[in-house]
């Protein structure tokens, strides 16, 4: 079988995204696939004749965020009609869409932490939010232009400098406690990871600096949080209308004053892929090798 892997696009995830692609073609080859790996750029017309050229039965989409992960690169290979991995337009779309998200996974009993789209303009007139809170992009991933705002910080981001993204914002209520993520592949969630960057919190560097954060799997939670995490994840994958694999960040509040509730934070319907990566990682955990997982998304793509 012949697999075209699109890889880098043109995101601010551009080098996850060709760290994930390399790690999965090396998979795949080792599964037995042919591979044609396509650099993706601002070249739309040139990507539409490599993938025409290459005659390939299947597409893996090694890309993340904007018009990877958003419902754009999956609306043009619909119309090519060429099968893809991962998720289709319409999920792509409301999972890339933080508060469409969590809107839609609420709506099936799962607890989210309260936000608001706001305009760069209303951060300079003070606090969006109680404090602490989270500036975030609406609709980027990796934590790129992730501002924590606590109690008595003085220097608040307000322009767009200072935030370093452009694109729409949301403000989020910050949960304080522990960064928990759950992959979900087909219709099973696989475990749950505790996230525990050495310094700091889970942001772009401690991500994807190898040493920096701690992946504890099975994480040390109780029991009914465990449960509840699996359950969260594979329901936000359904009501989202995900396919293949997708894993969903929470936040878990279990500090001094805290509520002991777990919170969905989003859907990542384009998972990071590389050797280091949580899906993998908690594949790898029950069982699944990193060719096998790859093979599978493949096959699930073809039907
Ligand atoms: N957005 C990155 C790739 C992730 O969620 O893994
Ligand atoms: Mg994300």
């Amino acid at each position: 079988c012949h697999v075209a892997l699109l890889k880098g696009g043109f995101s601010a995830e551009r080098d996850v995204s060709l760290a994930s692609g390399a790690a999965c073609a090396e998979a795949l080859r080792k599964a037995g696939y042919r591979v044609t790996e396509i650099d993706v750029t601002r070249d739309i017309p040139a990507l539409i004749s490599q993938l025409q050229e290459s005659k390939a039965s299947v597409v893996f989409n090694a890309l993340h965020g904007q018009w990877g992960e958003d419902g754009c690169v999956q609306g043009l290979l619909e119309l090519l009609s060429i099968p893809y991995t991962h998720s289709k337009v319409l999920s792509s779309a409301l999972a890339m869409h933080k508060e469409r998200a969590k809107a839609m996974v609420e709506q099936v009993g799962v607890r989210v932490p309260e936000s608001k789209s706001i305009q760069a303009t209303d951060l300079a007139a003070g606090d969006p939010l109680p404090r602490p809170y989270v500036i975030k992009p609406l609709s980027e991933g990796s934590s790129v232009g992730v501002h924590i705002v606590f109690e008595g910080d003085n220097h608040v981001a307000t322009t767009r400098e200072d935030l370093g993204f452009s694109g729409d914002i949301m403000v989020e209520r910050y949960i304080p406690g522990r960064e928990l993520t759950v992959a979900v592949m087909g219709d099973k969630p696989l475990a749950v990871t505790e996230l525990s960057p050495k310094e700091g919190f889970y942001d772009y560097e401690a991500k994807y600096t190898e040493g920096k954060t701690d992946h504890i799997i099975p994480a040390p939670i109780p029991e009914a949080i465990y449960q509840e995490a699996l359950d969260a994840a594979l329901k936000s994958h359904q009501v989202l209308g995900c396919s293949g694999v997708s894993r969903s960040d929470f936040r878990y509040d279990d500090t001094a004053n805290g509520d002991n509730k777990l919170y969905y934070l989003e859907t990542n319907t384009q998972p990071g892929m590389t050797d280091l990566s949580l899906v993998p990682e908690q594949a790898k955990h029950i069982g699944i090798s990193f060719s096998e997982l790859c093979s599978w998304m493949v096959q699930e793509a073809l039907g």
